[in-house]
């Protein structure tokens, strides 16, 4: 099953793929963990910051091999691409996916060179998510916009604006009202960025309204460092001690969403 596959799959039965992203090998292996462990597929996201640290020929390297040894069906994203040389070389190296983030361009500029990455992308197969609005708060993408930009570029995905912003934050309240408004005027797959903190009941509803791909880093990041602070607050010192617990809350948090998403036994 390609991604495309499971996009559709998750389209025709309400549920939604997670995208988790990664800067650390702890991260990496409980995404996996989780996947493998519950019969999920799963997208390994890695922003511009995220793969400056690691670098991209280790990102790939790392994928690959643990990959191959979970034995799980695992996806690679480039998530929040605003480069267009850095979107060329993910695609070159064999990402899945990528996330073309024209959401601070004026929308024709946005729509050009959203058909730039596609033509680059189309010939490898390479699955792009387009970006309009920038999601934030009170932010809501505009119809007639999101119409007229993947009408015009023919892109596969779209992340929306519908309240929901990047980081944990309390009181998030989706707009419903405009994600069934979306739904009904788009065939494209549509993303929620922001997964972190919003409440389950709200996940819940907006994939039946149409969600079908998640994204969650912060959560992920937090769980990281607790763990990790915990472990400094003992008297262990042992590297390969510390970092198999905090690879254990990772896989936790990861198996928590999974449930909450729907795409448990969906391999
Ligand atoms: P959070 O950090 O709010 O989970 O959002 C992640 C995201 O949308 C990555 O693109």
């Amino acid at each position: 099953m390609t991604l495309r596959n499971y996009l559709e799959k998750a389209k025709k039965e309400k549920w939604a793929i997670g995208q988790f992203n990664f800067s650390a090998l702890e991260q990496l292996r409980g995404i996996l963990g989780a996947a493998q462990k519950l019969r999920s597929p799963v997208i390994l996201g890695t922003s511009g910051g995220e793969l400056g640290y690691l670098g991209l020929e280790e990102v790939i390297a790392l994928f690959e091999i643990a990959k191959a040894k979970y034995r799980v069906n695992a996806f690679l994203n480039l998530d929040h691409g605003k480069n267009l040389d850095l979107i060329k070389r993910a695609v070159d190296y064999g990402f899945s996916a990528v996330h073309f983030d024209g959401s601070g361009l004026p929308l024709e500029k946005n729509i050009k060179y959203a058909k730039k990455v596609i033509e680059c992308a189309y010939k490898k197969g390479v699955l792009v998510e387009g970006e309009l609005e920038d999601i934030k708060k009170d932010n809501l993408t505009s119809l007639n916009k999101a119409e007229k930009f993947i009408k015009e570029t023919k892109i596969d995905s779209l992340a929306i604006a519908i309240g929901n912003r990047h980081g944990f934050y309390k009181n998030v309240k989706l707009n419903f009202n405009r994600l069934k408004e979306i739904k009904e005027k788009t065939k494209v797959f549509l993303v929620l960025h922001g997964g972190s903190g919003i409440p389950e009941h709200q996940i819940k509803k907006a994939i039946k309204l149409g969600i079908v791909k998640i994204n969650i880093n912060t959560e992920l990041r937090i769980v990281w460092k607790k763990s990790l602070a915990a472990a400094f607050r003992t008297r262990e010192s042992k590297p390969y001690k510390i970092l198999a617990v905090v690879q254990n809350e990772v896989q936790k948090k990861v198996e928590e969403k999974i449930k909450l998403f729907g795409s448990r036994n969906k391999i």
